[in-house]
């Protein structure tokens, strides 16, 4: 017995000696040292041995399994460590080519514009103060001074949150411009300060949702930029002097201005900006289209109502107010045509800024 078992551990040796991968290592230790294997018939066969002879054919079966299983373990590892150093060879990493140049994003050019107007206004103590996108139509219309059946209201075309028989008294909607935020914010000021407030300036910018069709010139969604101040002897001459230094600051210290009066439901009286194009210096180009002007914002003094339903008291308050699309400027100062281009994530558009 003694004699096959040398048998049987020479036989497996010499065989798992030429084996250089795992799939026939594998293969081997089915043959070897599986269930059907020649060592493992020895083991089935103990049964039928003598009392005496059973133990010493076991033992020695046994360390004939050890040292296949001992064998086989040091093949793997042989094999492992010889995978390892192929891939050394042959997976090396050049680290003296020059990395590669991480893309790096840029700011949406209504940003960019956003952001310039925060510090134009910023350093005129303007503080940047944020309001809801949905609206009730008491804040959006009614309260800034457009009663129901205004006509202006038609200009401002609404995405209303709940079908025609659900809307109830006070509708939900997206809000058609950021001048419900001035409501917002005097009702908070107010609030904070009910007797005598200090003064306020802020700017609320921010998106707005009107039901267009989408055209190069108009959009469903965009940017406006509010401004409010309020405060004792506010002027139509701090308007002016605010909005002319924002004009400088933001289009060059040569730009022109010039107020023309218009209609606001909130602001009394209202005026248009506009700035002399920068383009063409105000001679008349394709981009101001002849006229040597372009429109830049409405701007107004707040409606005594308006500031009535603010909380101001407007036989001793008086204000501001001016409201801005920062896409309309962008398209303005880079000379682009539609307004689609700033929602279309096109990147041949987004990376030239
Ligand atoms: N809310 C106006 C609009 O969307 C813009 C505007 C005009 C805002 C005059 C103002 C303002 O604050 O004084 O058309």
């Amino acid at each position: 017995m003694q004699e096959k078992l040398d048998q049987i551990k020479l036989d497996a040796l010499a065989a798992l000696e030429g084996i250089d991968n795992k799939e026939t290592l594998d293969a081997w230790q089915v043959k070897y040292l599986g269930r059907s294997s020649t060592i493992m018939d020895v083991f089935k066969s103990l049964g039928t041995l003598s009392q005496e002879e059973k133990p010493l054919v076991g033992k020695a079966a046994n360390l004939v399994k050890i040292a296949l299983e001992t064998a086989s373990g040091d093949k793997e590892n042989q094999i492992k460590q010889q995978r390892i150093s192929q891939a050394l060879v042959s997976e090396k990493i050049d680290i003296t080519l020059p990395g590669r140049r991480a893309v790096s994003g840029g700011l949406h050019p209504t940003t960019q514009t956003l952001r310039e107007i925060y510090r134009v206004f910023g350093d005129m103590g303007f503080q940047i103060s944020l309001s809801r996108e949905v609206e009730t139509d008491q804040y959006n219309f009614q309260m800034l001074n457009f009663p129901p059946y205004h006509p202006a209201r038609d200009m401002q075309d609404t995405f209303f949150l709940r079908s025609d028989e659900d809307r109830g008294d006070d509708p939900l909607m997206l809000r058609t411009h950021t001048s419900p935020g001035q409501i917002h914010a005097m009702l908070e000021h107010t609030r904070i300060y009910p007797d005598n407030p200090p003064p306020m300036r802020i700017i609320l910018p921010g998106m707005c949702y009107r039901y267009e069709q989408i055209t190069a010139r108009s959009e469903i969604q965009f940017n406006q930029v509010e401004g409010l101040a309020v405060g004792k002897g506010i002027t139509f001459g701090d308007l002016k002097g605010t909005l002319i230094n924002f004009a400088r600051r933001m289009f060059g210290q040569d730009a022109n201005t010039r107020f023309r009066a218009s209609h606001f439901p909130f602001t009394e009286p209202s005026a248009e900006m506009d700035v002399s194009c920068f383009l063409c210096g105000g001679n008349g180009c394709s981009v101001c289209k002849g006229a040597g002007w372009l429109e830049i914002l409405g701007c107004g003094m707040v409606h005594p109502t308006v500031l009535k339903n603010g909380g101001f008291d407007p036989e001793v308050y008086s204000g501001f107010a001016f409201g801005m699309g920062p896409e309309r400027i962008t398209m303005m100062r880079h000379h682009i045509e539609d307004i689609r281009y700033f929602w279309a994530n096109d990147l041949r558009f987004l990376e030239q800024f």
